[in-house]
């Protein structure tokens, strides 16, 4: 039986790869913050006959110590791990700059070094499946944002949209320096971009953005389950490359900054010191 790990997989794009991935028989760890997303994701599985399949494991992955208890978790009670598709993520594009208790500017430490920890985490255990896939989702090929390599917490002129976009380009090159870094390994990393998809997203907005992206997403947004297919179907039948990003059904280039090597593995090195510590 497969082995499917999701972060955000209880709602949105997650939790509609989770119930997906339920129905065909795999079992799923699902993982999110907050207990009653949690519980409704164990009824719906319920509903669809898969209680024994589907598990909740609640972790606030702004926390890197956490996210670290996760890996150890899902070591230790599963085999091997044939998918982790990472999805967690909540924008905080307005408002002041905080701070997890570890240290770290928000967006850096949930869209990013959760993801980091994760994906280099969970190696070993993806490793002994058959074929093994990293799905992280965010989005590859949006040419905005950058990293801030002399201040990448943006202690100074802190933006929240400069945060959300910093995480992004990082995990464009999470992608581009596991694969250099883990030569040969059967793990295919996939970088994906779903393009607009109507989820619970704009629930977290202020007001009035969030009554007029709901608006767009009416007449924009592919709807969750059409949004699922092709990423099922690259988890399924990744590229034969070790890593690849994609929007929607589209193969991107990965000629381009946001995936240059020497910014990949310098990334990686500072994101090792940062944590470190902690
Ligand atoms: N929707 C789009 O149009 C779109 C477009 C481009 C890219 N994407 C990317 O697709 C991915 C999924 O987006 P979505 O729209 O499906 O998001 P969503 O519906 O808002 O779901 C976000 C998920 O992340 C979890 N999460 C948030 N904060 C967390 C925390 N601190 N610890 C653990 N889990 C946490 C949430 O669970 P809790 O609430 O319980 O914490 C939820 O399950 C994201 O990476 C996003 O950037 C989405």
């Amino acid at each position: 039986m497969q082995t499917v790990v999701i972060t955000g997989g209880t709602d949105g794009l997650g939790k509609g790869l989770a119930l997906r991935y339920l129905r065909q028989g795999a079992r799923v760890l699902a993982v999110g913050s907050t207990p009653a997303k949690g519980r409704i994701l164990l009824a719906e599985a319920a509903a669809a006959g898969a209680a024994d399949r589907v598990t909740f494991l609640r972790t606030d992955l702004t926390s890197v110590s956490a996210t670290r208890e996760l890996v150890d978790e899902i070591q230790s009670t599963c085999a091997s791990v044939d998918r982790l598709v990472l999805c967690a993520q909540r924008y905080r594009l307005f408002g002041a700059r905080t701070v997890t208790g570890e240290g770290f500017e928000h967006s850096f430490a949930l869209a990013y070094l959760s993801r980091y920890v994760l994906s280099h985490g969970l190696r070993k255990a993806l490793e002994t499946a058959s074929r093994p896939v990293i799905m992280n989702v965010g989005t590859p090929g949006v040419p905005l944002g950058r990293i801030h390599w002399d201040d990448p917490q943006l202690t100074r002129n802190y933006s929240g949209f400069k945060a959300t976009l910093q995480s992004f380009r990082a995990n464009d090159l999470l992608g581009a320096a596991f694969a250099a870094l883990h030569a040969g390994t059967p793990i295919h990393y996939i970088g994906y971009n779903p393009g607009v998809v109507s989820t619970g997203m704009p629930d977290h907005l202020p007001q009035p953005l969030r009554t007029l992206t709901k608006a767009s997403f009416t007449v924009l947004a592919a709807s969750v389950p059409k949004a699922v297919d092709p990423m099922a179907r690259l988890l399924d039948q990744p590229p034969a490359e070790p890593f690849t990003a994609y929007r929607t059904t589209r193969r991107l280039s990965l000629k381009v900054p946001a995936f240059d090597q020497d910014d990949a593995l310098r990334l990686h090195r500072l994101t090792q010191d940062l944590i470190s510590a902690v």
